[in-house]
């Protein structure tokens, strides 16, 4: 089994995630995330938020809908200009992406015996349609996002009106986005429906102020996931060469993941000039220039943008965190990731007072907010519930045993050492906060 095949199944098994519709026979390039999934995601989101809006005075957050007027999707270029280079087969029509070379091969394989023909690259456009409307002959055409980022810069001023902020400052949001990728694949790394994280940063148009801001968000981006534990030697930064990048886009870089199949982007750093505001202030009539406080000065901000992938990160936390050691499987998730923070367990599940007395510190853990959620299980033996715990990566397990009864102390056992140590019942809560954040 290839490593990509055991994240795959471990992730079916232990409720990560599973195929979208499954039971219907799936709808490719969609994915559901089961009950460790949920908290995986939500874990990675919460902590974005945290350190990209909560921990800075100068970025704010918003949530637009997903369904916008189709006019915006045309003025930011993406009706025209969001599409991928593809060729198709001449033998069985089935169409590749220009840049998936090890895809191109293994298919002409495919066709053994026959002379591999493919059509000149043709553009297919991303964005997915929709109708809206109620009335059946007169539902109007509109888009599901192709990027999250166009709710942003459509509410620019709607932000600078009811906040007091100032440039240079930003606006974070995260939500879902999606795309007719003809080729979905490499399990949610390339999926039609899938989550962003972004945050769009709105500076003086000057070349040297856009730099500076530049460079500081793509070392904060890349210092941000080796602070939440990623290797940093799987991590690289790769510039998009001229005719790669987005139509929108004056410079962009990519941070990489050295992954099962290849060094694969995950987050985008762009400059984008001034290319959404000036779009949408022609398109829309409205001015979208900003004046500056000091001088009176109207101008069109540049925009520096992060856009990272939620589901693409998830995946390269997982891929990254998964050890086989000493016949265990184990996630070493950072703790700020990991589904479970702690799960508890009676030493035997046919004891009532060894049950009665776990359940009471359950509920104790479970009261204490940054703990949560606290996982529990009583089947099996001691051994299978540590293993159960270590392969969704659960930093710490608790067991309430016998001597627990007499002198209220439990053990807590280490995910990474699987070292154990005994602690009173009643500084359990501070220990494992001190031990899973400090
Ligand atoms: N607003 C800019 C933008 O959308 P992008 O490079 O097209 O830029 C940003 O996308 C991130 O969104 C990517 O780095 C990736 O993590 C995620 N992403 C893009 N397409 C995806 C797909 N088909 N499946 C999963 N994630 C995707």
């Amino acid at each position: 089994m290839t490593l990509l095949e055991k994240i795959v199944a471990l992730a079916k098994r232990r409720g990560f995630i599973f195929p979208g519709s499954e039971i219907y026979g799936g709808l490719g390039g969609t994915w559901d995330y089961g009950p460790l999934g949920v908290e995986l995601k939500n874990n990675i989101k919460r902590e974005f938020w945290r350190s990209m809006v909560y921990e800075r005075g100068d970025v704010v957050g918003l949530d637009a809908a997903i369904l916008m007027n189709p006019k915006v999707w045309e003025a930011s270029g993406h009706v025209e200009a969001f599409a991928d280079p593809l060729v198709e087969c001449k033998i069985c029509h089935e169409r590749l992406r220009t840049d998936q070379i090890e895809e191109i091969q293994k298919h002409e394989l495919t066709h053994k015996g026959k002379k591999p023909e493919w059509t000149e690259p043709r553009k297919f456009n991303l964005l997915v349609e929709a109708k809206l409307g109620v009335v059946e002959d007169k539902k109007d055409k509109i888009y599901l996002r192709g990027e999250i980022t166009q709710g942003v810069h459509v509410n620019f001023k709607n932000v600078l009106d009811s906040t007091r902020v100032q440039i240079p400052f930003g606006i974070a949001q995260v939500g879902k986005a999606f795309r007719n990728e003809i080729t979905p694949g490499n399990f949610t790394f390339r999926s039609r429906e899938f989550e962003q994280m972004e945050m769009q940063f709105y500076v003086k148009p000057e070349k040297r102020e856009s730099q500076k801001w530049y460079e500081f968000w793509k070392n904060e981006r890349l210092m941000w996931y080796q602070s939440l534990g990623m290797t940093k030697s799987k991590l690289r930064f790769r510039q998009h060469e001229e005719g790669e990048r987005a139509h929108y886009a004056k410079d962009a870089w990519d941070i990489e993941y050295d992954s099962p199949f290849g060094w694969k982007e995950f987050e985008g750093i762009h400059n984008r000039g001034d290319w959404d505001l000036l779009q949408h202030q022609k398109d829309s009539g409205v001015d979208m220039t900003y004046t500056d406080q000091e001088n009176g000065k109207k101008f069109l901000p540049y925009i520096i943008e992060t856009s990272g992938g939620v589901d693409r990160a998830a995946l390269f936390f997982l891929i990254d965190a998964y050890y086989e050691e000493k016949g265990r499987v184990v996630l070493k998730l950072h703790p700020c990731l990991a589904p479970y923070k702690v799960a508890v367990f009676p030493l035997l599940a046919n004891k009532i007072e060894l049950v009665k007395k776990a359940k009471e510190v359950y509920m104790l853990l479970t009261s204490d907010y940054s703990l949560q959620p606290v996982a529990w299980d009583d089947r099996g033996n001691i051994g299978k519930r540590y293993f159960a715990q270590d392969e969704i990566g659960t930093p710490y397990c608790v067991t309430v045993d016998f001597k627990t009864l007499d002198d209220d102390t439990v053990t807590i056992r280490d995910r990474n050492t699987t070292k154990q140590e005994r602690v009173k019942l009643s500084k359990l809560a501070e220990v494992l906060r001190n031990k899973l954040f400090n």
